[in-house]
C-alpha cells in the first residue's frame, strides 16, 4: 500500500464550521481515507479562544495556538489554510495566506461578489498556489453517486427538472448587528449562507460530473426574486432555463426548516429523490422508475463529511495541481456570478458591491 499522502493545516476562526472541520478531519473511525490530516496551527483573534477550541474539540491534538492570523500565515510548518471566518472577510484571508505562500481552503461562499471572487484567483494564479472553495457536499460519495445514476447510467431517462431547497430556521430578527445572519457588510442573507446548497444540487442534478462537459459549463438563464428584511434576503426563489430546455428551481428561507426530501430531479423515465437533515449533508437518494420500481442508495458516513473535501485538498496538492477537478475555479466564479445576478434581480445588496 503507497502511503498515504500528509498535509499540515493552519485553521482560520474558532467558529462554528471550524470546529466541524477539525473534529472531522482528525477522525481515525472513516472508510478509505485518502490523506492523513495534521491540526498543525490555530489562528483566532483571541489566543484564550484558540486555547479553549482546542481543549473542547481537538484535546487530542497539540498545534501551535496564535492569538493573530498572520501568525499561521507566516508559519512556516503550515502548508495549507483553512479559512472559516464570515463570507466578508474571506477575500482578505484568501488574499493574506496566498501572499505568505500559503495553499487555501476556503470556505463558502468564497467571497461576497464574483469579482472579490476573480481577485482572489488572479492571485493565486500569479503566486503558483492551490486554492479550492469549500464546497464540501461535492465530495460526498452520494453525489458522485447520483451524478452517476443520472448522466452516465440515465436511470431516469433524459433529465429535464430539478427542485432543490434549503431551508433553516435561524431567527434572524432577534440577532444582533454583529451576527453575521443579519449584517449586510458580514454578508447575511439566506442565498450565501444556504441557497448556495440549493443551487448546487439543483445544478448537479442538471449536469453532468464536471470533467465529462464539453467545453465550459453553461451558465442558465437566470430569474430570481427574494423576501428582504432590513436588506438581508430572508427567502430567495431562482428559475434556472438551459438552451435545450432542462430547467431548475432552487429555492432558501431561513424563517423555517424544510422536510427531509429536499431536492427532487425529474427525467422521462423517472424521478431521483434527494433524502437527508439539509441540502449541505445529503444521506441517501431513491430513484423511482416511471413504470415500476424503486431503489434506494445508502452512503456511510461517520461524523459530518468534511474529511472528504480535505483528503481531496491533499491529493490535488501532493499531485502538483491549483485547482480542484471537482470544485475548479471556474466553477466557483459560475456560481459567483450566478448569485450576482440572484441578488441584482432579488433586491439583497452588501456595502461590497458598490466596490
Ligand atoms: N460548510 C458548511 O456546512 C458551513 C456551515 C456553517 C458555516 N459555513 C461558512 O463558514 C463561515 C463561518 O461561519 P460560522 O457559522 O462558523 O460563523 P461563526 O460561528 O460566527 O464563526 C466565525 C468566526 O470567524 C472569526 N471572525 C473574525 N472576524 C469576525 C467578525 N467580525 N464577526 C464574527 N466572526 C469573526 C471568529 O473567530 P476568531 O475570533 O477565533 O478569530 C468567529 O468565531 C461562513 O462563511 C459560512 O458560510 C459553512
Amino acid at each position: 500500500m503507497p502511503e498515504l499522502p500528509n498535509i499540515r493545516w493552519g485553521i482560520i476562526a474558532t467558529g462554528l464550521i471550524s470546529s466541524w472541520f477539525v473534529e472531522d478531519i482528525v477522525r481515525t473511525d472513516r472508510p478509505e481515507p485518502q490523506a492523513t490530516h495534521t491540526i498543525q496551527a490555530i489562528g483566532s483573534s483571541s489566543l484564550q479562544k484558540g486555547k479553549d477550541f482546542v481543549a473542547k474539540h481537538i484535546p487530542q491534538t497539540s498545534p501551535a495556538i496564535y492569538g493573530s492570523y498572520e501568525e499561521v500565515y507566516n508559519d512556516p510548518n503550515v502548508d495549507v489554510i483553512y479559512i472559516g471566518t464570515p463570507h466578508a472577510f474571506h477575500k482578505k484571508n484568501c488574499l493574506d495566506a496566498i501572499s505568505a505562500g500559503k495553499h487555501v481552503l476556503c470556505e463558502k461562499a468564497f467571497t461576497l461578489t464574483a469579482k472579490e471572487t476573480r481577485e482572489v484567483f488572479e492571485t493565486a494564479q500569479a503566486k503558483g498556489v492551490y486554492v479550492m472553495e469549500a464546497m464540501w457536499t461535492r465530495h460526498f460519495p452520494l453525489i458522485k453517486a447520483m451524478q452517476k445514476v443520472l448522466h452516465e447510467e440515465k436511470v431516469i431517462g433524459e433529465v429535464r427538472r430539478a427542485f432543490c431547497d434549503f431551508a433553516i430556521f435561524q431567527d434572524i430578527a432577534s440577532k444582533g448587528p454583529e451576527s453575521r445572519l443579519k449584517n449586510p457588510a458580514l454578508g447575511a442573507g439566506s442565498l450565501l449562507d444556504i441557497g448556495i446548497y440549493s443551487l448546487t444540487l439543483t445544478i448537479l442534478g442538471l449536469e453532468p460530473a464536471l470533467g465529462e462537459k464539453k467545453g465550459a459549463a453553461e451558465t442558465p438563464a437566470v430569474r430570481a426574486i427574494q423576501s428582504l428584511s432590513d436588506g438581508v434576503d430572508v427567502s430567495t426563489a431562482v428559475l434556472l432555463l438551459y438552451k435545450d430546455g432542462r430547467q431548475g428551481i432552487a429555492t432558501s428561507h431561513s424563517d423555517l426548516k424544510t422536510g427531509d426530501d429536499f431536492c427532487r430531479v425529474e427525467g422521462s423515465e423517472g424521478t431521483l429523490i434527494v433524502h437527508g437533515p439539509a441540502a449541505s449533508v445529503p444521506s441517501s437518494f431513491t430513484v423511482v422508475k416511471r413504470g415500476g420500481g424503486e431503489k434506494t442508495y445508502e452512503f456511510e458516513r461517520p461524523g459530518r463529511g468534511f474529511y472528504w473535501e480535505a483528503d481531496a485538498v491533499a491529493v490535488d496538492i501532493q499531485q502538483g495541481r491549483t485547482e480542484s477537478p471537482v470544485m475548479p475555479w471556474s466553477e466557483t466564479i459560475r456560481f459567483m456570478e450566478i448569485m450576482d445576478e440572484v441578488r441584482r434581480q432579488g433586491g439583497a445588496r452588501f456595502p461590497q458591491d458598490e466596490r
